[in-house]
């Protein structure tokens, strides 16, 4: 449950329909659904493999996997990365808050398609506004990893994860009512080969990997406190098909809306922040519907916020656990959210920043991290996976995983 909280998050309902929406829809779509068959189901595992079986967090499992520190490079790309990440993901999460806030006072009651994307100007651009709901989340974050209450959260998820399912069901249908959402299914469901280019495949790539929390740690931290006897491929598994299945609802719940409402798939960043309240207003019980959705998708931000911040967690008290000054883990839950701060600082006060960690992170780093991983335990460990699909596993680790990798960033560079 854990992990398919980190998992399903604003990558989903935020950025998918987003960079969908950006790289021609329905090509998008085959493109990632390939890269979940071919990347997501075998690095879930992998990740959740090298966490299980070296108990470590991201700092200690490949020095522990492999008994020397040549490996010690791809600890601190994962903290990098993680930390890269924490700077956006907040500002997003942030602006959730925004949005739940006025969804409760009922603030974009009639407010039409002109109005919506000028509000979310006027939000975003507040730059006091977006800092202040931007370090609420880092706070409570904070609060859920200090208590080490994760537990009650999981189970918290447990029941709010469906919630967030039927919600999303229903706000399909509803919107499939819309004159004019057939156009939106097309966009979103037809394939036009004319629009593959070298960066659909790398951003539908990288979108892979962000959204499934891959190649950064995550999912090993999240391993190293998996119990013993619990399953790696059935709960890797589980994982990727909940979070494909959320994403494809995001979509389908937002394109349709997008061409009846007469707003540009191209949007960017702020999509679903001017799609999702013009879809309330057509709904019955408007202002209780704006107000569950948001405050699910606040959620769905916060488990995945916290396996953010558990991984910098983590690998400071493992990293300093040797030192002359150890950091405790309440110490360094304190370090982190200090870091958490600095890079949504960062984000909201350097113009394009925002964008570059974003786009850094999903398409180079992530994908960097996973192809080393990849080679670590495929190479490595390989032998000790003895059934058949462990061998099919080993395979593709071995072979389909980093190939595919170095080519589409090859790719992407015009090499081929
Ligand atoms: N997978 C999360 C999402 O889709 O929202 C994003 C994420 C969370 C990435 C945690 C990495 C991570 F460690």
């Amino acid at each position: 449950m854990a992990a398919a909280g980190s998992a399903v998050g604003l990558g989903n309902i935020w950025k998918f329909p987003y960079v969908a929406g950006e790289n021609g829809g329905g090509i998008f779509l085959i493109i990632y659904l390939v890269c979940v068959l071919l990347f997501g189901m075998p690095l879930v595992t992998t990740e959740l493999v090298i966490g299980k079986r070296s108990r470590k967090s991201a700092y200690g499992a490949f020095r522990a996997l492999r008994n020397n520190d040549r490996w010690q490079w791809l600890s601190w790309l994962c903290v990098v990365t993680a930390v890269l990440i924490m700077g956006f993901y907040f500002v997003v999460t942030g602006w959730c808050i925004n949005y739940l806030a006025e969804a409760v006072m009922n603030a974009f009651k009639g407010f039409d398609a002109a109005q919506l994307t000028a509000h979310f100007q006027t939000v975003t651009t507040n730059t006091w506004r977006v800092i202040l709901v931007s370090v609420i989340p880092v706070i409570l974050t904070e609060v859920v990893l200090w208590f080490d209450v994760n537990k009650g959260i999981e189970r918290l998820s447990k029941i709010l994860m469906p919630l967030l399912l039927v919600m999303m069901v229903i706000m399909v249908v509803r919107v499939l009512l819309l004159d004019g959402s057939k156009v939106g299914l097309e966009f979103f469901f037809k394939t036009d080969f004319s629009q593959l280019s070298p960066k659909v495949v790398l951003v539908a790539m990288g979108q892979c990997f962000f959204s499934l929390s891959i190649g950064m740690g995550a999912l090993i931290t999240y391993g190293a406190y998996m119990p013993e006897n619990q399953d790696v491929p059935m709960t890797s598994l589980q994982v990727v098909v909940l979070d494909t299945i959320v994403a494809v609802m995001a979509g389908m719940m937002i394109f349709p809306a997008v061409f009846a409402f007469g707003f540009n798939p191209a949007e960017g960043p702020e999509l679903v922040f001017v799609v999702l309240p013009a879809i309330f207003e057509q709904m019955s019980f408007a202002w209780l519907s704006g107000v569950l959705f948001f405050t699910l998708l606040c959620i769905a931000a916060l488990t995945s916020t916290i396996s953010l911040m558990e991984v910098v967690v983590a690998f400071l008290v493992d990293a300093t656990s040797h030192r002359p000054h150890p950091l405790d883990r309440r110490k360094s839950v304190l370090v982190t959210s200090a870091m958490a701060i600095a890079l949504l600082l960062v984000c909201v006060l350097v113009p394009n920043t925002f964008d570059i960690f974003a786009e850094v992170t999903s398409c180079y780093l992530m994908p960097i991290g996973a192809l080393a991983m990849s080679i670590l335990v495929g190479w490595f460990l390989g032998n000790s996976f003895t059934t058949w699909y462990g061998k099919f596993f080993v395979f593709t680790i071995r072979w389909l995983v980093p190939i595919a990798i170095v080519l589409i960033f090859l790719n992407s560079l015009r090499l081929l």
